[in-house]
Formats: structure tokens, C-alpha cells, sequence
């Protein structure tokens, strides 16, 4: 037998199984073996030493904004810093939003993303925006044709012309259902959230308070009355409901009740709603760690830990937005003009791993599912990817589950000249990632080049 490349006797590691002493062999872009002693029956182009590490299937992050105008700026990491950091974090596939400007169309708004993309480092493909039902609605075949079945509404964002109201989003279920499309929603109350934040929005409150008043007027409420309502919707409709940066136990309590009614609802949390607080907002740099939906309590990401665990929550992406400091500072005291958004893709899989296996609340294999194999899954992309069995994409990343790194902003790829992550310690950096069997992370460093990732064509989804 004859590879291009063999990854030889590492842990090789999936959802379903752990192998110790495994060897994995690639020929072209796919994997064309896993085995024990391939090395030795075989030859091979290159020779990967894996010993000691774990080898997993590349990551992949469903939720991120790159090069995305914003609240008056346009998020910092694009398609060479977003994606160089990516690989690093051993992600090999990102899932960007095609947002409508204006008058967009659909149609308008995906062409206006894959030129963004043309300096992809790592595959990528989208989620559709809808902004306007009645204009949107007649495109989305044509859009599900392009091979984009996911759509994405936004309960909130009146300000970006964004907003999705109850009618739409209903109707927007019941032609995902015909066309076998999912809708991703934002799931937030918009009419009581403007009530709460014009009752705080007073110079005397804005000079005490500051940034505090981010999380003082978004109460638990605003999120979970809202995944509540757009689980009605699909639970009449039947059309396929995707919650996403779900932050509040109560909402997944609410999905855990309806995926048991078998109600078609998926959610994902994202690693900041696992690692941070809200208590961040007290730092006299708190704006900094303004979100949408913001930063939540502890008991919020215990809850959202063991929704993990139990399956409640299927993937765990980044909602990655980066605003530098001086894109930040815009805020001036209000906090209603604060850029939303984080950055984080990079340290996706290192919080998951650090946090989740190392920190005891899931298994190793439970952190592939939830990073690689279900969201593959869950954006109908497996086993393509997010698996490592011949015949899938040779996207591989090879990480040392004891060598542990302090975050530093200076030190990732990110644009972002902070990060809300300074100085914590996470194991599971790539020291090698592959990208359809090309080695795009060597010894830690970044070596892979713009425009080799690849729009990934995607099927309608089975209802
Ligand atoms: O604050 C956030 N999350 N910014 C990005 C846009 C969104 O709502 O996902
Ligand atoms: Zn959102
Ligand atoms: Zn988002």
C-alpha cells in the first residue's frame, strides 16, 4: 500500500471509540485507512510522529462572524487571521453568516461572503440571513440549490434592519420544512429588552453603572421567553429549529423538555458562555466583554456544562466577532453602541478539551462529538467531516494533551489587541493540523496559504 502521508501511532480519537497506538493513512485529500501497524506495511510520502498525542478529527465551528460589518465597524479577524487561528486551534471548518445590507437579497448577500472567503486557509461554507421574509422567502430554494440548506433569523438587531418578527419566522419554518432547509435563530426579546434598556438609559445610571448596565438589563428572561416562543413555532410547524450561543439554564431546560416531546430543535452553546461571567463587567475594561446574549451567571454554565453532557446541547461553536480595543471604545459610556461580539475561534477546542475533559464534566469522546462529529452532523456535512474513517476528508489535528499554553493575545493569530481569555491556561493547541491532507499547522506554526479551503457544497436535510 502506498500513502501520501501516514500519521503513525498516536491516540486516534472520534465520538465513537479511542485508539491507542493507531495509525492513519492518507492518500490525496482523504483518509484512505486507520489501522494498527500501517506504518509498517506500507509506504508513505511522508511520516507524521504522533506518539504520545492525541489525533482527532479537525474542528469545526458553525457559528462566526469574520470580516463582518457591525454596529458602525466591521469585526477585526477576516479570512486570513479568523482562519490562520482556526487550524491553530485545530478547527478545519468554519460556518460564516451571509448577512443582507440594505436591500440585499439572499442571492446578493451569499456572493458578497465567498468573496470574503476567497482567502480561506480551511473549508468553510454559510448560513443563509434572512432579514425580510416577504422578499427573502422567494429565494430560499434557490439558495438551498446553491447547496446553503441552513437560514438564520435574528429576533433582535431592529438597528442593523435585521429583525425577524413572529410572522416571518413562522412562515420561514414552514418552508424550511418543504424545502428540507434548518432555520438558526437568535433567540431574544426584542420589545421587552428596548423596554428595560430605555428605563436604564439615564446619565446618572450610565455614570454609575457603566458597562455593568449590559448584563443589569438583559435579565435571563430576554433569552429564555424567546427560545421559548421560536420552540412553539417549530413545534407547529415541524420545521427544524437550530437555537444558537444559547447562555441561560432555563432555555436548556426548555429544549431538554422539547427534544423529549421529540420536538425538531437542536441548540448550541458557545466556550465563552462556559468559561466566563458576568462578573466581567465590573473590570474597568468590562465593555470590552460586551455580547449578545451577554455573559451569564455560574450557575448558567454549570447548567450549560451538563447540558453537554447529557446531550441537550449538541455543539459547542464560537460566535467569533472581534472588536479591538479602539473599535470598542466607540461605546463611550452607552453601552447600547458597544460593538457585540469576542473573539475566540482559536481557543475553541483548547477550552472543550481543558475545561470539559481535563476539568472532569465529559468524556474525551464526548468532546470530539460535541467540536467535530455533531456539528458535521448537524449542518449535514458527516461523515465528510468530523470523523477519521477512510473515505472522509483527511482534516486531522495532532495535539499533546499535557502540553498546556497561557493564552496570550500577542501570541494568536486574532487581530484583537485584548482577549477575554488573557492568561488562562488551555491544553489542546494544534501542534499539527491537516486540511484535506495538507499540513497547514507544522511544530505549532501556521504554514498553509489563502484561498486553499474549499466552499462546501451541502445537502438538503432529511425530514
Ligand atoms: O454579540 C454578538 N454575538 N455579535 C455577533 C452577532 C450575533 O448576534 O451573533
Ligand atoms: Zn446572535
Ligand atoms: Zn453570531
Amino acid at each position: 500500500m502506498q500513502f501520501d502521508i501516514i500519521i503513525k501511532g498516536g491516540t486516534v480519537v472520534t465520538a465513537a471509540e479511542t485508539m491507542p497506538n493507531t495509525d492513519v493513512g492518507i492518500a490525496g485529500e482523504k483518509i484512505a485507512a486507520v489501522g494498527t501497524g500501517l506504518a509498517k506495511q506500507a509506504s508513505a510520502g511522508r511520516v507524521i510522529d504522533a506518539k504520545g498525542k492525541y489525533v482527532i478529527p479537525g474542528g469545526m465551528d458553525v457559528h462566526v462572524h469574520l470580516d463582518m460589518p457591525f454596529m458602525g465597524s466591521c469585526s477585526c479577524d477576516d479570512y486570513d487571521s479568523g482562519h490562520r487561528g482556526a487550524a491553530k486551534g485545530c478547527v478545519t471548518t468554519t460556518i460564516d453568516f451571509a448577512l443582507p445590507y440594505g436591500q440585499d437579497s439572499l442571492n446578493q448577500s451569499l456572493d458578497n461572503w465567498m468573496e470574503r472567503a476567497k482567502k480561506a486557509c480551511v473549508d468553510y461554507t454559510f448560513h443563509s440571513a434572512i432579514s425580510d421574509f416577504k422578499r427573502h422567502g422567494k429565494e430560499m430554494k434557490s439558495i438551498v440549490d446553491r447547496g446553503v440548506p441552513t437560514f438564520k433569523e435574528f429576533m433582535i438587531y431592529a438597528n442593523m434592519g435585521w429583525q425577524s418578527d413572529d410572522d416571518a419566522i413562522f412562515a420561514t419554518l414552514e418552508r424550511c420544512r418543504e424545502l428540507g432547509a434548518m432555520l438558526l435563530m437568535h433567540a431574544e426579546s426584542s420589545k421587552v429588552l428596548d423596554l428595560i434598556v430605555e428605563r436604564h438609559r439615564t446619565p446618572e445610571l450610565m455614570k454609575k453603572f457603566k458597562a455593568r448596565l449590559h448584563t443589569m438589563t438583559r435579565p435571563h428572561y430576554i433569552e429564555y421567553e424567546a427560545i421559548q416562543r421560536a420552540v412553539t413555532w417549530c413545534e407547529v410547524t415541524g420545521g427544524k429549529l437550530y437555537i444558537v450561543h444559547m447562555s441561560t439554564r432555563q432555555g436548556t431546560e426548555i429544549i431538554k423538555a422539547a427534544q423529549e416531546r421529540g420536538v425538531p430543535v437542536l441548540a448550541e452553546t458557545c466556550a465563552q458562555y462556559l468559561v466566563l461571567n458576568d462578573d466581567v463587567f465590573k473590570r474597568p475594561d468590562g465593555h470590552l466583554f460586551a455580547c449578545q446574549p451577554q455573559l451569564k451567571r455560574p450557575e448558567d454554565t454549570e447548567r450549560l456544562w451538563k447540558g453537554i453532557a447529557e446531550g441537550t446541547v449538541c455543539n459547542v461553536s464560537t460566535d467569533t466577532c472581534s472588536f479591538t480595543k479602539a473599535q470598542k471604545a466607540i461605546w463611550n459610556g452607552d453601552w447600547n453602541k458597544i460593538p457585540m461580539g469576542l473573539p475566540g475561534l482559536e481557543t475553541l477546542l483548547p477550552v472543550v478539551y481543558t475545561e470539559g475533559v481535563l476539568g472532569k464534566r465529559i468524556s474525551l469522546n464526548r468532546f470530539v462529538e460535541v467540536c467535530c462529529a455533531s456539528p458535521a452532523k448537524t449542518m449535514n456535512l458527516y461523515p465528510r467531516k468530523g470523523t477519521i474513517a477512510p473515505g472522509s476528508d483527511a482534516d486531522v489535528a495532532i495535539f499533546d494533551p499535557k502540553n498546556k499554553k497561557k493564552v496570550d493575545h500577542k501570541k494568536l493569530e486574532t487581530k484583537c489587541d485584548w482577549y477575554p481569555l488573557q492568561g488562562m491556561e488551555l491544553a489542546g493547541f494544534a501542534e499539527c493540523t491537516l486540511c484535506r491532507g495538507r499540513v497547514i499547522v507544522e511544530n505549532s506554526k501556521f504554514v498553509g496559504e489563502n484561498g486553499y479551503g474549499k466552499f462546501l457544497k451541502r445537502e438538503p436535510f432529511d425530514y
